[in-house]
């Protein structure tokens, strides 16, 4: 660790740590002010019946049952190499390094689904790595914090969306150790360096999971996206 330089990663940290507070100031989790039209998401969603990839179906974790659907990737396209897989494990087999914020080129799954458009579209190109992802029963993702591939804090902050077959009874979404109480079809800015874990009880249910940049001009207009203000 010697040759680390410790101030210039304390400059980054403190940096985005201002910007991160500016958000989570006004709490852990944020609805925003619109909801998504679900029956028409249903609709677009069909022709990608066939594109679903597995999420991160490795080693154990095959029996987790959930599919992804990449929205944005590296290239634009929809095979969910790497978006989809842990990117720790192909950074270290590539030896390429990816944040975030480099999954940004939008794929035909979100020019397809205009249901999303009033949500994404004032933060492109800044939208980083955004998926839907589709839950079996018992499919899940356990506690975990989202992280940063150099720092500390992320470059990015975090966008959920419980979407079709979704709600209290069907899928829970737990942040800090509490059940979160949500509307389907709202999107939900969450603190993502708090624990969090999700898991579904219902057949199909989907979500919309955002990361977008950490920068002073998508902090400003997240926050006028606040249902109340
Ligand atoms: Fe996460």
């Amino acid at each position: 660790m010697a040759d680390v330089d410790w101030g210039s990663i304390q400059r980054v940290n403190t940096e985005r740590m201002q910007l991160f507070q500016q958000l989570h100031l006004y709490g852990d989790v944020i609805p925003l002010d619109h909801v998504i039209n679900l029956d028409l998401l249903d609709i677009e969603l069909k022709s990608f019946e066939k594109s679903w990839v597995p999420y991160n179906a490795v080693g154990k974790k095959k029996s987790n049952p959930r599919e992804g659907l990449s929205v944005t990737s590296l290239d634009g396209g929809m095979s969910g190499v790497p978006d989809l897989f842990s990117l720790y494990e192909w950074s270290k087999e590539t030896g390429r390094k990816v944040s975030e914020c480099d999954f940004n080129v939008p794929t035909e799954a979100y020019r397809k689904c205009t249901a999303i458009h009033r949500l994404c579209e004032p933060f492109m190109p800044n939208v980083g790595r955004c998926r839907f992802v589709r839950f079996q029963p018992g499919g899940h993702f356990p506690p975990h914090r989202d992280g940063s591939v150099s720092y500390q804090i992320p470059d990015y902050f975090r966008i959920l969306v419980p979407l079709n077959r979704t709600g209290d009874d069907r899928f829970h979404f737990v942040l800090d150790g509490r059940l979160v109480s949500y509307e389907p079809g709202r999107p939900y800015l969450f603190n993502a360096l708090k624990t969090h874990s999700v898991v579904s009880f219902e057949e199909g249910a989907v979500t919309l999971a955002l990361s977008v940049a950490l920068t002073q001009e998508n902090v400003a207009k997240a926050i006028s996206f606040f249902k109340i203000y």
